[in-house]
């Protein structure tokens, strides 16, 4: 097939469908988490180095690789060197993995913003707020149904095409998306006793400081980036030769990071002190438990709530996207399928697998395994969670590893870094970050899979 191949029509298109998949659940809902948990500013300040210093030249190595091949996350490594085409299939895996799970998420979401839209009656009492949401998740039909418009909601915009689906809906979306947000953070802050909180957020203790920040920092960075599974790939691919890697690459670092801190701000201050920080370390059911119930104590509350679940609605939306994207070019190019063929075959097994997944949530019908998180020893775990395990703690970090050895020791930082400048460009930190793709960044993530497969710290 000679199709020409789709290219963003404009740069700021594609740093903004970028963003909008780098921007997602993990920016809002598990990066407030995490602050909490490795003890607020020293969290952050641990968390923006480790995104410049090794997020950032990650990104560029998978941006370099798509723009020179033009392919898909299979295709680019069969054409570089066929011997690495197993990096590619990895990415996919995790990718359709994630998407599974991801799904089910973004339904619960929707089901949030019309739970809010009709009035939000969660019942009366601290324990309403779980009863409602644990009640719900271990539904057999309801939360699979909202899962399944979700996806159809991605699989409409990836059909569309990459500059008339992707880009037009990620130029619209992700200004909405930030309006929201801001919105979300006056309404934080203006509440009385706000600044604790957010000075809480903001002052940094050295001594919490340690080996153990920065592999949380690492397994977050990785994730709300988007890479490490050649999203970067596949979205570096459309991106014609005459644009500029790094400056766009560190466009999409800065607004991943700065969103992620803005949502801390709306988010952390306003449980802090409205129920104390004990509140803050809930893990995934935070968003849907802990925060409708601090949204009822809120003058206003309602519109609050339902700002928060739009932002939280818009953010999963461009992630999932970006997810479909990858793994529809994989099989358009690879298999010569359209695109709607393409997706409707991901979709028959995504949706068994995210069937499974919201079955699981019943305890009931969890999984009895430890998985990647052995600190934690032997607990019931629904399947998604044992996913996501899966995911953040071994398949992220093997890809960005395989990515960084693949570049720096196989293709070559010389040839990449012709492809980062070419046609106009300069790139005047090539030695440093080569150095960091060849040396830093491999022991770094060897360093957090160590920690987590190795001693059992867990990152989730
Ligand atoms: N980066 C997204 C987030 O922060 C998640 C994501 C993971 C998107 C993998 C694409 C691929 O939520």
């Amino acid at each position: 097939m000679n199709q020409k191949r789709s290219q963003w029509a404009s740069n700021i298109g594609f740093i903004l469908a970028a963003a909008g998949s780098a921007i997602g659940l993990g920016n809002i809902w598990k990066f407030s988490g995490k602050v909490a948990a490795y003890g607020g500013g020293a969290f952050i300040l641990c968390y923006i180095i480790i995104v410049f210093l090794i997020g950032l030249p990650v990104m560029l190595t998978e941006l370099s690789i798509g723009r020179r091949t033009q392919k898909n996350v299979v295709g680019a490594f069969h054409t570089l060197n066929p011997k690495w085409t197993f990096c590619g299939v990895i990415g996919v895996i995790t990718l359709f993995v994630i998407l599974s799970y991801y799904a089910i998420v973004g339904g619960w979401v929707l089901k949030y913003i019309w739970v809010y839209l009709s009035g939000a009656d969660f019942g009366t009492g601290q324990a309403a707020y779980e009863n409602y949401f644990t009640g719900f998740i271990a539904k057999p039909v309801e939360p699979l149904i909202w899962g399944a418009v979700f996806l159809i909601l991605c699989i409409y915009v990836v059909v569309r095409g990459v500059s008339q689906g992707i880009e037009r809906v990620s130029k619209f979306l992700m200004p909405c998306l930030f309006l929201l947000l801001i919105a979300c953070v006056i309404r934080a802050v203006t509440l009385p006793g706000a600044m604790e909180g957010v000075s809480y957020l903001f002052s940094i203790h050295p001594e919490d400081i340690g080996m153990n920040t920065f592999v949380g920092a690492l397994g977050q960075a990785f994730f709300s980036l988007s890479v490490g599974m050649g999203i970067m790939i596949t979205y570096g691919s459309y991106v014609p030769k005459k644009e500029n890697l790094v400056k766009s690459a560190a466009w999409i670092c800065c607004l991943d990071t700065l969103v992620a801190i803005l949502a801390a701000v709306a988010i952390v201050p306003v449980v802090f002190v409205t129920m104390g920080s004990d509140k803050l370390g809930m893990g995934g059911s935070f968003a849907f438990i802990a925060l409708p119930e601090v949204f009822a104590q809120m003058p206003g509350g309602r519109w609050f709530g339902c700002f928060f679940f739009l932002l939280l609605f818009l953010a999963a939306l461009t992630s999932a996207i970006s997810i479909l994207e990858s793994c529809v070019s994989f099989l358009t190019e690879e298999f010569h399928l359209s695109r709607l063929k393409a997706t409707l075959i991901l979709a028959i097994p995504m949706t068994v697998l995210s069937a499974g997944y919201s079955l699981s949530q019943s305890s009931a019908r969890g999984i009895n395994l430890p998985w990647f998180d052995f600190a934690n020893g032997l607990q019931m775990l629904p399947m998604n969670a044992v996913m996501e395990k899966f995911t953040d703690n071994l398949m992220i970090p093997l890809g960005g590893l395989f990515f960084c050895i693949f570049v720096g020791w196989i293709w070559g930082t010389k040839n990449a870094a012709a492809e980062i400048e070419s046609e106009r460009n300069t790139f005047r930190l090539k030695k440093v970050w080569s150095f960091i793709v060849r040396f830093l960044a491999p022991v770094f993530i060897l360093l957090i899979l160590y920690f987590t497969i190795g001693l059992g710290q867990g990152l989730s």
